[in-house]
């Protein structure tokens, strides 16, 4: 599902970038080679990369305890 329909970021994309090490709204749009336009979709961009920051987070976690 597209969150940024300016800049065509999707759900995915986000959770892409965040296994990649984006951790902000800024390094999402960095990460897919833009800036925002209107944003309108920054909300929608951050909870996505908080989702997906969650999920990530535990298996980082348990690789560095190791
Ligand atoms: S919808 Fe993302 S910048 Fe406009």
């Amino acid at each position: 599902m597209y969150l940024c329909l300016c800049r065509a970021i999707s759900d995915r994309d986000v959770a892409a970038f965040a296994r990649a090490g984006a951790c902000t709204v800024a390094e999402v749009f960095k990460a897919k080679g833009c800036k925002p336009n209107c944003g309108s979709c920054i909300g929608h961009i951050k909870g996505s990369l908080d989702e997906a920051l969650a999920v990530t987070a535990p298996a980082e976690m348990t690789a560095a305890a190791d």
